[in-house]
């Protein structure tokens, strides 16, 4: 790679290892970073609120092969802080040059995600607030220095004043010492409205006076958790010929699965181009894989926290807090781990080593059968390979694990984890929080994701089906009342693509190729399996309910625009509504047998239990991509069993 920073094109791109999808490195950040400063974009006051790869669209990345002659292009997203202007930016490293750039209309469209340092600016403003400052000490707390200010996304409530301001709204936690954890201490009815780019507050709500609680919430301290438990020997994974994973740069082989990792710092973990080799042909199965966005709204009403709600992608975009992973904690066994890069806040990268955990693990059972009549005992065992990565924002740890099946199942899980946000608990009966330790309140809450799944199940020219299962009525075709149909239901349309789950009819939704079969004539398909939960609660006339319109159904199906990334569009913090998935579908395009994506909601709605406190086990939440007739028959028969007595053979 050269990198000469005098206005030359430069050939990042074109160095033969490099794929059009792999993820930016370093010396491509730099560049791209040299290419806007030469181009009189980066004044001192310039901050870098987003930088990542301006992906390819499809259908360059498949005509060629390995995707060769793909121009490389970043995205950004730049904010001056003297002014407040924000633009969105595409330069080309090969030609080096910037190919557009455009000025943000931040009413209408929304403000650049926060930046890292505008936690530092936030809490200096809060703290030189005279008025908050007497409003914690009419609580009693004189300490400021002890004081924890906790910046979150203003949403688009525009008070008097807040028009076109880039704002968030704060509250407050107390922290004893520098070990002690602060959300054990929430420091109730009192929030600033903070204007960033100003750096004060513009107005100080100052509701009810409640205690703080004072338990702590120490996990780590003995006094806390008590003494280690001795009753557990240690597990060793052992794997002594190594691992079955193979990894070239950034494509996976494993078993017969072939995919590609990517990073992005709003998304996280992009998998593209998974496949599946059947005999002589690799499959493919999906295009491009992530998560585009959650949100997190709270349902506590009252006057200090009926705002919350937070996209933890597109407003503080959470790849950018990717843990680094330790072997050993984080993952066990033969571990590959690949690192992740994204830019600071002055658009210089930054490396987050081990970011990316790539593994295999036995998974128990893949079938299994004693036979009655002949006798035969056979067990063999199912493996996966795992790739993930871990990353906290703010309170929350979100683990996204994808799941690679030798019976070609594709799963993504999501752990949730971390520490709940929390509230002092006003009382007995009060209606929208738990009491999860004495004083203190878990805020009801729901954690809504949004997966996009690029699908090209056997090709691009897919199409998708709703299946319920249902009894017909009684007549001639259900004479005892016995019968179990399939209804099957083609979504022809967008506005017909819009789908809740029906978990008592067991529904489940199959893409599908419209060239391909299996060899029983039925399309090669997968179907979309949900783990059913709640869609977005809010009112239809919430405010979060326009921003969030992508949550408030399980499933979307769009065709195919390599600009419609963003489940919640592209700029969402203090997006005043409608954009993402209902502007997506207004069009209403036909989704029958052309290049189709499906967007599905899934995610815990969180009543917080006192066991979730003071750190929270591990929820899990997901969906499951199984194939359906895109094999002619179990494609795991040949998976060897694991020791000569697990095949018995018949007799
Ligand atoms: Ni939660």
């Amino acid at each position: 790679m050269t990198v000469t920073g005098t206005g030359q094109p430069v050939n990042a791109a074109q160095a033969p290892t490099r794929h059009p999808l792999d993820p930016v490195t370093e010396a491509e950040f730099t560049v791209g970073r040299e290419v806007m400063a030469r181009a009189g974009l980066v004044r001192e006051s310039t901050r870098f609120a987003y930088v990542g790869l301006e992906e390819p669209a499809k259908q360059h990345v498949l005509s060629g092969p390995g995707g060769t002659g793909c121009e490389r292009r970043l995205r950004a997203f730049l904010i001056d802080l003297a002014t407040g202007r924000s633009s969105d930016v595409v330069v080309s490293l090969d030609k080096g040059e910037v190919v557009s750039r455009r000025d943000i209309d931040c009413t209408k469209e929304g403000q650049l995600p926060i930046l890292e340092e505008d936690f530092e600016r936030i809490d200096q403003a809060v703290h030189n607030d005279a008025a908050w400052r007497a409003a914690m000490e009419k609580r009693g707390l004189t300490d400021m220095s002890k004081i924890r200010t906790c910046p979150l996304t203003a949403g688009s409530h525009v008070f008097p004043g807040e028009e076109g301001r880039r704002m968030v709204r704060v509250l407050a936690f107390v922290q004893e010492d520098e070990a002690d954890l602060a959300w054990a201490h929430p420091v109730d009815g009192v929030v600033a409205y903070v204007d960033i780019i100003e750096g004060r507050v513009l107005q100080l709500v100052d509701d009810v006076n409640l205690a703080v609680p004072v338990q702590s919430g120490n996990y780590d301290d003995e006094k806390v958790s008590g003494p280690p438990r001795t009753t557990l020997r240690p597990i060793e994974i052992s794997q002594p010929e190594g691992s079955s994973l193979r990894v070239d740069g950034h494509r996976v082989d494993w078993d017969r699965w072939t995919l590609r990792v990517g990073f992005d710092a709003r998304e996280g973990l992009v998998l593209y181009q998974v496949c599946y080799q059947d005999g002589s042909r690799q499959r493919p199965i999906i295009y491009r894989a992530s998560v585009p966005e959650m949100v997190v709204p709270y349902g506590d009403p009252s006057p200090t926290r009926f705002f919350q709600a937070y996209f933890d992608s597109g407003e503080f975009l959470l790849g950018r807090y990717a843990n680094s992973l330790e072997l050993g904690c984080d993952c066990l066994g033969e571990i590959t781990y690949l690192d992740a890069t994204v830019t600071d806040d002055y658009g210089r990268p930054r490396t987050i080593a081990n970011a990316i955990c790539l593994h295999e693990e036995d998974f128990g059972i893949l079938w299994k059968h004693t036979d009655i009549f002949n006798h035969s005992a056979q067990t063999r065992r199912q493996r996966r390979l795992v790739v993930s990565f871990f990353c906290t924002v703010g309170n929350y740890d979100y683990g996204f694990y994808w799941y690679f099946y030798l019976d070609g199942t594709i799963e993504l899980e999501i752990k949730l984890t971390g520490v709940i946000f929390t509230s002092a608990y006003p009382g007995p009966g009060y209606r929208y929080a738990t009491e999860v330790a004495p004083g203190l309140g878990g805020p009801y809450h729901q954690h809504l994701f949004s997966a996009r799944l690029d699908m090209m199940v056997d090709g691009v020219p897919n199409a998708v089906e709703e299946v319920d299962v249902e009894a017909p009525p009684l007549g001639p075709d259900n004479p005892y009342g016995n019968a179990l149909v399939r209804s099957v239901t083609r979504l022809k349309r967008e506005g017909e693509g819009r789908r809740l789950a029906a978990p008592a009819k067991g529904r489940f939704w199959q893409v599908l190729s419209t060239e391909r079969a299996n060899s029983l004539g039925q399309p090669a398909a997968y179907a979309l399996v949900p783990q059913v939960a709640p869609t977005l609660l809010a009112d239809p006339s919430s405010a979060i309910y326009g921003r969030a319109g992508f949550a408030t159904h399980h499933l979307s199906v769009t065709a195919y625009d390599p600009a419609q990334r963003y489940s919640a569009g592209d700029f969402v913090n203090q997006h005043p509504g409608g954009g993402g998935l209902p502007s997506y579908v207004s069009g209403d395009r036909a989704i029958d047998g052309t290049d189709i994506v499906l967007w599905h909601t899934f995610g815990p709605t969180h009543i917080p239990r006192p066991e979730d406190w003071p750190v929270m086990p591990v929820e899990r939440c997901g969906f499951s991509l199984k194939p359906m007739g895109f094999f002619d028959r179990n494609p795991a028969l040949d998976v060897a069993p694991p020791a000569r007595h697990c095949h018995e053979g018949s007799p």
